[in-house]
Parts: structure tokens; C-alpha cells; sequence
């Protein structure tokens, strides 16, 4: 399976976003990870649709936009205008409504995802597997960047993967997000995933082009 790197930009300098996109197109990006939070559903704010408009024009990357928001249904029309090509929504912001509301992202032209928060049982995203281009395996607590790997994490990966290809779609993306170093990647990248989030890693390190290379495992 294709592995796909995708950068937060959480870590980074947001009043230098523009370049910083810039920049992890040329060192080998292949998303641009883009962490939304509203004070609500994490503790933090970070930024809305009117910074990923502001991405817009800096990078031909897809925009992955991770919304930890309480109410992302209210948002996608904004999102999909400010040129957002991925819109992940949480499992825990409504159980019941997901697929609709992921069918409503793809509705608009985006691909969708479904994100799962470390206590909630994997087997309860099962359902969404059709219905999503991506599930988002989250393997720290969301709100926060520079946190550590949940070591649980491999296990739900590997029931996830293995629903994957047991019920016909070997090839789904699997994110994960959260904690991914240099060391621990080769044994997340066995577990199941296929597209790496990686903040801290990213921009505590010298040289991303060669940080980014290493995270392809
Ligand atoms: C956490 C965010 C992550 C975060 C990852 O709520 O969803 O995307 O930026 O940061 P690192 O890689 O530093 O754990
Ligand atoms: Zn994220």
C-alpha cells in the first residue's frame, strides 16, 4: 500500500503557514494535516476554514482537515469553499449521524473520514468502513500536539486492518495521528496504517526532507 505522510502544521509557526506548506511540499509531504479545534470538543482553539483558504494557494497537496469541533456538520460548506480536499469528522461527536454526515462531506466533492478517539472501542467504526475514504486512528487523546504514543494503538490498527481485508477493502486508508516518531513508525506502519500524521517529528527536526523520507519506514 501506498504510504502517505502527512505533516500537522500544528507544531509550525502559524503566522509563517503559507511558506510553511511551501516548504513540506518540496522536503516530500504528501498531505497537509490541518488540526481544527474549537475550544469545545478539545480544550484549545486553533484555527478554522479561513486558514485553510489561506493555505489555499501555497501547496497542490491535498488539505487534510482533521475537525475537532463539536458541530462539524455546520462547517463543511465553509471548508469545502476554502479549497479543503479531506475532511475527517469524529466518531464522538455523534455516533448516529456519522455516514449521513459523511455522505454530506462526499456529497460536496471531498473525501471523507471517519476519526475514533483512543477510549472508544475500534470495532464500533466498523460500520462507517464503506462509507469513508479514510479512518483516523487517533493514537493520543486529540487537543494537543507532542504527546505520547498509546501503545494500544498497534492492536486497534491490526483489528482494524484485519476488518479491512476480511470484508473487502484491503486497500482503505488507515491514518493514524498522535505520537508517531522515528522510532516507533515501522511497528505502526506493520499494525495496519498507511498515512502518517507527524507533528513534533516534523518540525523538531533539522532536515524534513530527510525526517520525512525516514517516516516512509
Ligand atoms: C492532536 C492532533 C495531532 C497533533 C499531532 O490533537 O490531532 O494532529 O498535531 O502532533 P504530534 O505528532 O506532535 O503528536
Ligand atoms: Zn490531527
Amino acid at each position: 500500500m501506498k504510504i502517505k505522510i502527512a505533516p500537522s502544521i500544528l507544531a509550525s509557526d502559524f503566522a509563517k503557514a503559507g511558506e510553511t506548506v511551501e516548504k513540506l511540499e518540496k522536503c516530500g509531504a504528501d498531505y497537509i494535516h490541518c488540526d481544527v479545534m474549537d475550544g469545545s470538543f478539545v480544550p484549545p482553539i486553533t484555527f478554522g476554514h479561513q486558514m485553510v483558504e489561506g493555505l489555499r494557494p501555497h501547496t497542490k497537496l491535498p488539505l487534510d482537515c482533521h475537525l475537532m469541533v463539536r458541530h462539524p456538520q455546520t462547517h463543511f460548506e465553509e471548508f469545502k469553499k476554502a479549497g479543503a480536499d479531506i475532511v475527517t469528522i469524529h466518531f464522538e461527536t455523534g455516533p448516529k449521524s456519522l455516514i449521513d454526515r459523511l455522505k454530506k462531506i462526499k456529497s460536496l466533492g471531498m473525501k471523507c473520514g471517519a476519526v475514533i478517539n483512543p477510549n472508544t472501542p475500534v470495532e464500533r467504526i466498523f460500520d462507517c468502513v464503506p462509507f469513508a475514504d479514510m479512518i483516523l486512528v487517533m493514537s493520543v487523546f486529540p487537543g494537543y500536539g507532542g504527546q505520547k504514543f498509546i501503545g494500544e494503538t498497534y492492536h486497534r490498527l491490526e483489528k482494524l486492518r484485519s476488518y479491512c481485508i476480511k470484508n473487502g477493502y484491503p486497500e482503505k486508508d488507515i491514518e493514524v495521528d498522535g505520537g508517531i516518531t522515528e522510532e516507533n513508525i515501522d511497528s505502526v506502519l506493520h499494525a495496519g496504517a498507511n498515512v502518517i500524521v507527524a507533528g513534533s517529528t516534523v518540525f523538531r527536526s533539522q532536515d524534513m526532507a530527510k525526517t520525512i523520507e525516514r517516516l516512509r519506514g
